[in-house]
């Protein structure tokens, strides 16, 4: 789609983009990444974990595109963290991805005090211009708090599990509060929530699929969105979802679906740091 947030360092970025959690076979990745571009998709979202950048910057050389027309995401696992390891690390996943820099870095998730010397790093790839944005996945409160006690500059970004079982509204309004953008991995419930009742009748009323009625529901709350298909008909219906509003009466309906159920792991507590934990 044409519509990018701009980060609090002055990047633009797409608020929709493409998840690749799980695709592996390089057939089915050509197809879903050519698939996806010819649909509009500009931001492409791996990670190290994924074990698939090898596979995702094989596909995008196959599109012979111009590399500044891509928006380009990976993260940094939980093994690569400290200080030189997130750097040799981020120039491996850069060789595999075929690139001299990635649009965002991310820490991919906390643990303990970890993520002090993985962010003095990325304070230091970003100067370097090995990433344009520097950012963190599945913070909570407490560790961007706790981060924010030794960072020169603050994550632009927190990249977190957000869908209608999952809506995580204090979060939300907590990266606002402090200049991050928000973005959603499976934002669609890993495909679980798509047979909600209330989610299907949001859809019927508004003649749309309940991948996009879910899918304009998190636009309509401001955060960013990398939903994934491998399937060309749901890539571009996903994409599909500019066209319809949302009413706030349908929004309150959308809400209601919430059980703040995960389907991952809770982010790992930072115990040490007991008396700043909020709750
Ligand atoms: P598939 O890749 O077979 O199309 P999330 O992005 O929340 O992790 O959800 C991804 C899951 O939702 C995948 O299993 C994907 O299946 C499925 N999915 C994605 N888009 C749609 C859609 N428009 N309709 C139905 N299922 C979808």
């Amino acid at each position: 789609s044409d519509n990018y947030l701009t980060l609090a360092d002055g990047n633009k970025m797409p608020q929709q983009g493409f998840g690749v959690y799980k695709i592996t076979d390089q057939s089915e990745f050509d197809q879903a990444i050519e698939s996806a571009w010819n649909h509009g998709y500009r931001l492409f979202d791996t990670a190290q974990m994924y074990k698939n950048e090898q596979n995702l910057g094989d596909s995008l050389q196959k599109l012979s595109a111009p590399r500044d027309q891509m928006f380009i995401t990976t993260k940094i696992s939980e093994a690569n963290q400290g200080y030189d390891k997130s750097i040799s690390s981020l120039k491996e996943s850069l060789t595999k991805l075929q690139m001299d820099y990635v649009d965002l870095l991310l820490i991919h998730w906390p643990i303990n005090t970890e993520f002090f010397e993985t962010w003095r790093a990325f304070e230091d790839i970003k100067k370097e211009g090995l990433a344009k944005s520097i950012g963190v996945s599945n913070y909570d409160m407490v560790h961007i708090q706790y981060l924010a006690t030794q960072a020169h500059e603050m994550p632009v970004l927190n990249q977190i599990e957000v869908s209608p079982l999952m809506s995580q509204k204090p979060m939300l309004k907590f990266n606002t509060e402090n200049n991050i953008t928000t973005q959603a991995w499976s934002p669609l419930g890993r495909g679980k929530v798509l047979n909600n009742p209330t989610i299907q009748k949001v859809a019927e009323d508004t003649g749309k699929s309940a991948a996009q009625v879910i899918l304009r529901w998190h636009l309509q709350n401001g955060i960013a969105i990398i939903p994934k298909s491998v399937h060309d008909a749901r890539i571009a219906q996903n994409a599909d979802i500019y066209d319809f509003e949302l009413t706030s009466a349908q929004m309150a309906q959308m809400d209601s679906v919430n059980t703040n159920h995960r389907v991952s792991k809770e982010p790992e507590l930072v115990y040490e740091f007991g008396e700043q934990y909020p709750y």
